[in-house]
């Protein structure tokens, strides 16, 4: 453990701009699939869909693994049950940045289908072909990634509060720069 800084490391800021990037992708993604009709285009994107979904997942394992080592910043000054709402959301993230993949994966290989990562990696099956299972684990997969969606609006709101109404410096603690 090192002594906690003003800022984040640089790695954690990397991982969280690319992940907020890749994870609006995936949501948008997944929505856009869920109107398309059955087709070639559809099942592109499902493949797609499920390659940066599991790319994700790695990031998110390797994310929690850096901040175990690392401790982010201490709070700024602001009322106790701000600081712990923000606590609670960046769990509740943490949580569903795992669930959510989770889900999707299990609902693929419940549908009877294996996911091969970009083409080339043949990923395990957690869960055999069931396609009772696949009809639950489908709209778990859907209300997760919206609960994710919520909770992001929530922190991207909160974030901004900060920067424009408190101007307190909260967000340049999540830059590269210094
Ligand atoms: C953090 C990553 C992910 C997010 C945010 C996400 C989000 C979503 C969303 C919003 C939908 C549309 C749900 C609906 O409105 O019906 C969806 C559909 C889907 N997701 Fe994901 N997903 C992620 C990862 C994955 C992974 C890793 C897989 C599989 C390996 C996967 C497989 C699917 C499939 C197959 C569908 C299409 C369901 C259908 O309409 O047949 N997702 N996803």
């Amino acid at each position: 453990m090192q002594t906690p800084s003003t800022r984040y490391t640089r790695p954690a800021v990397l991982l969280h701009w690319l992940m907020a990037l890749g994870l609006i992708a995936a949501l948008v993604a997944g929505t856009y699939i869920a109107g398309l009709p059955m087709g070639l285009q559809r099942l592109k994107m499902i493949n797609w869909h499920k390659w940066l979904g599991v790319s994700l997942l790695a990031l998110a394992l390797l994310r929690l693994v850096w901040r175990a080592g690392h401790r982010p910043p201490a709070d700024l000054p602001m009322p106790r049950w701000q600081a712990l709402s923000a606590h609670a959301v960046h769990g509740l993230l943490y949580a569903l940045m795992l669930l959510v993949p989770l889900l999707g994966w299990a609902y693929s290989n419940a549908a009877g289908f294996p996911v091969v990562w970009f083409g080339v990696l043949p990923l395990p099956d957690f869960v055999g072909k069931n396609p009772e299972l696949a009809e639950l684990l489908k709209p778990a997969h859907r209300l997760a990634a919206w609960s994710l969606a919520a909770l992001i609006l929530a922190h991207v709101a909160a974030a901004l509060k900060h920067h424009f109404l408190d101007r307190d410096g909260l967000l340049s603690r999540m830059t590269l720069k210094g």
